[in-house]
């Protein structure tokens, strides 16, 4: 059944494109586009470099603002590196970690991303952990078994109380910069099993409150699809996010049938 009691979120993506001057001209129009009575909760991922000038035109909007990464440590010699507090700085209450393109590019392995994921709630930022399984492993049937493997690596050492504010993204590597979607049914499978895992990890009221987002070429003509699969809980959007109108559609989603 369906839980009426989790928010949904839209949180777009933006990865490595944009100026400041883009981004807060981007960040303007959708904040200008939304829905004032709006119920659930829009979270954008702009580049840090653009953090300041996104953070800056959202003011006096609810929209949340979200960084792609975030360091383990809190300060010290890591070149390159952007800890949480600088984050919190610059406007951040979300963090994403453990995005497909971290792992697979930049090697971060789940360990990696545990120690990310707690840095990020010891600071009291909102982590948006992403999982999700290749187009291989999903071919040799080991999807769950990925998946599994993902969660129980990042929330490892993480009690309930700690891990309470983090969402999850299922973002099925194969679907991310593809066009190709995961079916809403292919992604309610993975999301009920992502809640029967975080059942397991904490328990039944955790593993109820918890929001799991789809990612993967999500589109505003077939959002609303997806979002009404009833443990859909939301979106992390990447390309569609770029573009003011269909974000927007994105935002304002349309189930087609209740959830
Ligand atoms: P996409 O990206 O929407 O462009 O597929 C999603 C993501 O990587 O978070």
């Amino acid at each position: 059944m369906a839980s009426t009691k989790r928010i949904p979120m839209i949180a777009g993506n933006w990865k490595m494109h944009l100026t400041s001057r883009e981004a807060a001209d981007l960040a303007a129009a959708i904040k200008k586009g939304l829905d004032p009575d709006l119920k659930h909760e829009v979270l954008l991922a702009p580049g840090f470099t653009c953090l300041h000038a996104v953070k800056a035109a959202l003011a006096g909007s609810k929209v949340f603002l979200s960084s792609q990464d975030v360091a383990w440590e809190e300060k010290g010699a890591f070149t390159g590196a952007v800890s949480p507090s600088q984050l919190i700085d610059a406007g951040c209450t979300a963090a994403i970690i453990g995005h497909s393109e971290r792992r697979k590019i930049f090697l971060e392995t789940d360990e990696i991303i545990n120690k990310k994921l707690k840095a990020a709630i010891k600071a009291g930022l909102v982590p948006v952990l992403c999982i999700g399984e290749t187009l291989e492993e999903r071919e040799s049937q080991k999807t769950y078994r990925v998946l599994e493997t993902q969660l129980v690596g990042a929330f490892a050492g993480i009690s309930a109380a700690e891990a309470a504010k983090t969402v999850i993204a299922y973002e099925p590597v194969w679907a991310i910069g593809t066009g190709k979607t995961a079916t809403p049914d292919q992604a309610q499978d993975a999301h009920v099993f992502v809640r029967k895992q975080m059942e397991r990890i904490y328990g039944k009221d955790y593993a109820e409150a918890v929001r799991i987002l789809y990612g993967g070429s999500v589109k505003a003509d077939n959002v609303d699809e997806l979002m009404s699969q009833p443990d859909i809980d939301g979106a992390l959007v990447g390309g569609e996010s770029l573009k003011a109108d269909k974000f927007l559609r994105v935002i304002h989603f349309q189930p087609v049938l209740s959830r």
